[in-house]
């Protein structure tokens, strides 16, 4: 749409005499399509204009020349509605995709920016949480988005690798631990370890002040407790790591908490001078009162530092290392309130780019009742539950296609892309339920869905059994699904960029099911008829098979974008 866009702001701009960009701006998409292609709405004109916007939209109507891009105008209400020329429309965007393919919908908005996105941050020597696979799927599509907007994307994975815990772990594996455990099922025993400190705890207070005290001399970098944490850490990042290599997911750094411990008095210093902290009940905290927060706490009485001045640390240490224009933290919304907490200290402390960075919150996940039963003792491990929907996925593909050449890929893309799909098919900061008959639901909202219809127009294609042809008709496609599914692949771009403004990928998972929905049922209604893709007529055949394969080209972008893969035959 963004031909048609910047044509009819120039118009109006022209008109009336206003900046291009600023009515480019305001031009807005009706909701149906019976309202036109674009609208521009005339409230802003009123007040310079002195006459209300319906009248100005009639006016306006009347001034605007039809040409071979605008078939129509019409003003309704406040709003003048554009109807562009759908042969033009079709010719337009069928061109453009099949000469730009996966580029389609690229620009340069980001050049020359950096955009951290820090996600995924599960905890060293807790189970990876079904919360932190959101933050993950949530994030790695974020980087490929901002990366095909051109922005130069630095992903972070924080670590949970420091605080309180790692005194109560190591305390409790000196006492309790067994090595041969420790290393056949590194998280399962350190977790059963974490359960039981907590339970003796409760009930002897001394424990507390033992366990501290670990932690305390880890801080100090005491040898024996360094060595227990690097263990600790580094099997639970192998651990994780399975994770990401399932996911397809990576980082540019997995710096995580304890990094910054060496740069925290640096930023108490500046708190200092600023004269930030305060002294309340032998704590050091910054008092937000004024700005109706809850205070963060900074510095406990045994001196230890913790998670909030740790990320105070981070932030600036990432400012001055990546300098970047934006940063991002996709951390679900439990957090919310700290991260308010987080960004107004930065300001005080005269950080003017703390206004750059957002809290990307996300919902709860629900685990379905069946995937509970993966348990191992009382915890859920994700490795397990992506490994059966795996399984599952593998036994769905073969029932439908027995004949598939390389069976176990296609179920590793189907079960992955399912679960992935699941956490993106809904706006963020909806809570969701994960269960298995949904996520892999051939026909229903799904990943599988997605890939299964670019999967069918891979085989139309394939069927076709010649080159794609450069040379096609557009005028030849005529039937109304054809142009409904032209007009909606030219807002592919437009869809991509609303997904980073919203830090969304939910708006290129819901435009690719519509997508899919039109063209199912382009392909359904025609299949047996003479209207059907591959037509006998040949010249109709080969402008078909040029949307089509633009369809295919938006199906394939788009679940990349999403961290999807899409096999072309399942
Ligand atoms: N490890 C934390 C948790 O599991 C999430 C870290 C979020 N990021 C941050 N910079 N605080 O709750």
């Amino acid at each position: 749409m963004k031909i048609y866009k910047n044509h009819i702001a120039a118009k109006i701009a022209g008109i009336i005499g206003d900046d291009k960009d600023r009515i480019k701006s305001l031009l807005e998409f009706p909701p149906s399509e019976a309202m036109g292609d674009l609208a521009f709405p005339c409230f802003t004109l009123s007040k310079g204009m002195r006459k209300s916007p319906n009248i100005i939209a009639g006016e306006l109507k009347d001034k605007i020349e039809k040409d071979d891009m605008i078939e129509r105008t019409e003003a309704a209400g406040p709003y003048v509605n554009f109807f562009v020329n759908k042969r033009h429309l079709i010719s337009t965007v069928i061109d453009q995709i099949s000469d730009e393919g996966y580029d389609y919908g690229k620009s340069d908005e980001g050049s020359g920016k950096t955009v951290i996105i820090e996600y995924s941050s599960p905890n060293i020597a807790k189970p990876f949480g079904i919360g932190h696979l959101r933050s993950t799927v949530i994030g790695a599509s974020l980087k490929n988005i901002y990366e095909h907007l051109g922005y130069n994307v630095v992903s972070i994975n924080h670590l949970g690798d420091w605080g309180t815990q790692f005194g109560k772990l190591i305390y409790a594996y000196k006492t309790w631990g067994d090595e041969t455990k420790l290393n056949d099922d590194p998280i399962k025993h350190l977790y059963e370890l974490y359960v039981q400190i907590h339970q003796e705890e409760e009930k002897d207070k001394e424990l507390v002040e033992l366990t501290r005290r670990e932690f305390k001399k880890l801080e100090e970098g005491n040898f024996e407790n360094i060595e227990l944490w690097r263990k600790f850490s580094d099997l639970s990042r192998k651990e994780f790591q399975k994770i990401y290599e399932m996911l397809g997911v990576d980082f540019d750094s997995d710096t995580g908490e304890s990094f910054y411990i060496d740069k925290i008095a640096g930023i108490e210093r500046n708190l200092k001078e600023r004269n930030l902290l305060k002294e309340s009940r032998d704590a050091t905290i910054i008092d937000l009162e004024k700005y109706e927060l809850p205070s963060i706490l900074i510095r406990k009485s045994d001196d230890t530092s913790l998670y909030a001045t740790r990320d105070l640390a981070a932030a600036v240490y990432r400012k001055k290392e990546y300098n970047f224009d934006k940063m991002v933290y996709v951390v679900g919304v439990a957090q919310s309130l700290y991260f308010r907490q987080l960004f107004k200290a930065l300001k005080l402390m005269g950080n003017v780019w703390a206004d750059d960075c957002y809290h990307v919150s996300f919902g709860w996940v629900k685990l379905g009742e069946e995937m509970m039963s993966t348990r191992r003792g009382n915890i859920v491990f994700l490795e397990d539950v992506l490994t059966r929907t795996i399984e599952k996925a593998r036994k769905i593909v073969e029932d439908n296609s027995p004949d598939l050449p390389d069976p176990d890929s296609v179920a590793n893309a189907v079960g992955i892309g399912a679960v992935i799909f699941a956490d993106l098919s809904c706006r963020r900061d909806t809570d969701i339920a994960f269960d298995w008959e949904r996520m892999l639901d051939f026909r229903g909202n799904s990943g599988p869905y997605i890939q299964y219809s670019h999967a069918r127009l891979c085989s139309v294609i394939r069927k076709y059994g010649k080159e794609l042809k450069k040379e096609y008709n557009t005028d030849l496609l005529l039937l109304p699904e054809e142009y409904s599914l032209a007009k909606m692949l030219s807002l592919y771009p437009d869809v991509i960029k609303k997904a980073a403004e919203e830090f969304d990928s939910f708006y290129i998972s819901n435009f690719l099911l519509e997508i899919c929905g039109i063209f199912n049922t382009y392909y359904q209604k025609y299949r047996s008829s003479d209207d059907r893709i591959l037509s006998s007529n040949n010249d109709l055949a080969d402008s078909r098979l040029a949307l089509a394969n633009c369809t295919r080209i938006i199906l394939h972008s788009g679940l990349k974008l999403l961290g999807i893969s899409a096999p072309e035959m399942m």
